[in-house]
């Protein structure tokens, strides 16, 4: 059994469903504990039931992201259940525009700013002041291969993933040594977030045209957070593309 987390405690945003659920799977498997938070009681329950029987120990709390009075709670409860937090991971999003930047409403902009760039700056100021600072660890965002490019539609969800990957690269430069800061950027991963985007014909299409020839799966990125979080311990501020090689596959063209 490979025991690459044991002693150590993290904290998944998001970590009820999805990729963040895959997260604390990997996390779980190489025997760390984690603390599973999102906004609905029932999801979470039934992701730590789900979970339950790896070898590391899962429990849950309820919180908003955008709530950093609840991330306060949530991160001291957890201290209290495991003895520490040691690894953040800034995952959960939301994208509730679809269209050209130029028509993107105040209300809308805001929204996603505050749930995929104030949450993670806000929650990683408090995961430092409350653990980090003093014993080390590390945070990883959960970006977007879409804040690498232009997107048609949901280019305000990627700008403030772009977003993310500076503030990695910032946060990265100021809190070494004893803390990394990591991205990963998913290219399109089989989850709720992005059903619209891979259900039926479409998604077969896509997989078709990828070096790869499949969709991304949550433990495809449970994977990469696990080396960010285990064995990565001279890198920081960087973001991984795991992508399926999407970014890298030749164009339509074919030239
Ligand atoms: N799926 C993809 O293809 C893809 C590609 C690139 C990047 N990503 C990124 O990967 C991350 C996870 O996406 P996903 O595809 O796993 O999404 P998902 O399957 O929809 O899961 C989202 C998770 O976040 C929680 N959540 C949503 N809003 C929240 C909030 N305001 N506060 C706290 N928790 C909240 C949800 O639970 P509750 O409903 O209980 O809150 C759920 O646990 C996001 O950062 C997304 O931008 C996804």
């Amino acid at each position: 059994m490979d025991n690459k987390l044991a002693g150590k405690t993290a904290l998944v945003t998001g970590g009820s469903a999805g990729i963040g659920k895959g997260i604390a799977r990997s996390f779980l498997e190489a025997g760390g504990n984690v603390m599973i938070t999102s906004r609905k009681a029932e999801k979470c329950e039934r992701a730590a039931a789900d979970l339950q029987e790896l070898p590391g120990q899962v429990d849950w709390r309820i919180s908003h992201v955008g709530q950093p009075e609840q991330a306060a709670t949530v991160m001291d409860e957890t201290i209290d259940r495991f003895g520490s937090l040691d690894i953040l991971v800034n995952n959960a999003a939301t994208n509730p525009y679809h269209g050209p930047m130029i028509d993107v409403d105040a209300g809308r902009l805001d929204k996603t700013y505050e749930i995929n760039v104030r949450g993670p700056l806000l929650w990683t100021q408090l995961a430092w002041s409350k653990w980090l600072a003093e014993h080390g660890g590390s945070v990883i965002n959960i970006a977007s291969v879409g804040g690498l490019k232009t997107s048609r539609d949901i280019g305000v969800y990627c700008m403030f993933k772009s977003t993310l990957i500076h503030m990695t690269k910032q946060l990265g430069a100021e809190l070494g040594p004893k803390t990394t800061v990591n991205c990963i950027a998913p290219g399109l991963i089989k989850t709720d977030f992005a059903r619209v985007l891979w259900d039926g014909d479409r998604g077969a299409a896509i997989a078709e045209a990828m070096p790869t020839k499949r969709l991304g799966e949550p433990e495809d990125i449970g994977k990469a957070a696990l080396f960010l979080a285990a064995d990565a311990p001279w890198m920081t501020g960087q973001t991984m593309v795991v992508d399926g090689g999407e970014f890298v596959r030749v164009d339509s063209l074919g030239v």
